[in-house]
């Protein structure tokens, strides 16, 4: 069985003094849903924030990216280093938004994760295809090749600190969520390509997020697939009593 786990994507939201607040009430409102791995990934800003209001909490503290370099000259960078150091636990590797916007590629999300997995920390590595790709006929080109290559070297002992999110991009902020059919049909094919990386075994074991417009209202019938472990949350992250609808419905998950 696998554990559900949970995770916001704070993005470009939440100010490091609003940060307390938000994670003391999520806490607060999810205490009783111990069988789900709940974490907040927050701006840089926001994490030593974060990792204090944490403390004592089962909520878990998370950044959005990461640099596969030690140290050195990277203007504006964060090393893995430096993010075990300020206490995070996972960091989301290659969102669409990092794709989209700043040049993100799958060989950048292979140095990124490999970084991220060998210091320790859970990577969350984010997969998924454009509506064009979706409409031409290409998801499985397209998530075979982002999981191939955006995964490359990583061994079945790496597998344990990934977690992988199905983000359709046609889904994220759009209100339009992959039915779950769909979704589970995509999962099914991570897993198998996993397989095919690092194992059966070890692939089993790796917990696959949805994202993309998950709300309450809708995260139950998404997380009664098969191969949907979790979630991977957006806009619905950003208020403590959204945020613990869906982990509620996680915890009631079979
Ligand atoms: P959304 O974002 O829940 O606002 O669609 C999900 C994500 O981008 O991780």
């Amino acid at each position: 069985m696998r554990k559900k786990i949970i995770a916001g994507n704070w993005k470009m939201n939440i100010k490091p003094s609003e940060t307390a607040a938000l994670v003391k009430g999520i806490a607060e409102a999810t205490k009783d849903f111990t069988n789900v791995d709940i974490v907040c990934c927050t701006p840089a800003i926001d994490i030593p924030a974060a990792v204090a209001a944490c403390a004592g909490t089962a909520v878990q503290p998370g950044a959005e990216n990461a640099h596969w370099e030690a140290s050195g000259a990277y203007t504006g960078e964060i090393s893995t280093g430096m993010l075990v150091d300020a206490g995070v636990k996972y960091v989301i590797i290659g969102h669409s938004e990092r794709r989209q916007y700043f040049a993100e590629t799958d060989e950048t999300v292979n140095k990124r994760a490999t970084a991220v997995i060998k210091a320790g920390l859970t990577a969350i590595v984010c997969v998924g295809e454009t509506l064009a790709e979706r409409d031409a006929g290409k998801v499985e080109e397209v998530i075979v090749r982002q999981m191939k290559e955006g995964l490359k070297g990583l061994s079945a002992a790496d597998a344990a600190n990934l977690v992988i999110a199905y983000e359709p991009v046609w889904a994220i902020g759009t209100g339009r969520t992959a039915t779950p059919e769909q979704a589970q049909e995509v999962h099914a094919l991570i897993r198998k390509t996993l397989g095919e990386l690092v194992g059966v075994d070890a692939a089993e074991a790796v917990r696959i997020q949805y994202g993309g417009s998950m709300k309450p209202g809708n995260a139950a019938e998404l997380l009664a697939q098969k191969d949907i472990d979790g979630g991977l949350i957006g806009g619905a992250a950003l208020k403590a009593d959204s945020f613990a609808g869906i982990i509620a419905a996680a915890a009631a998950a079979k």
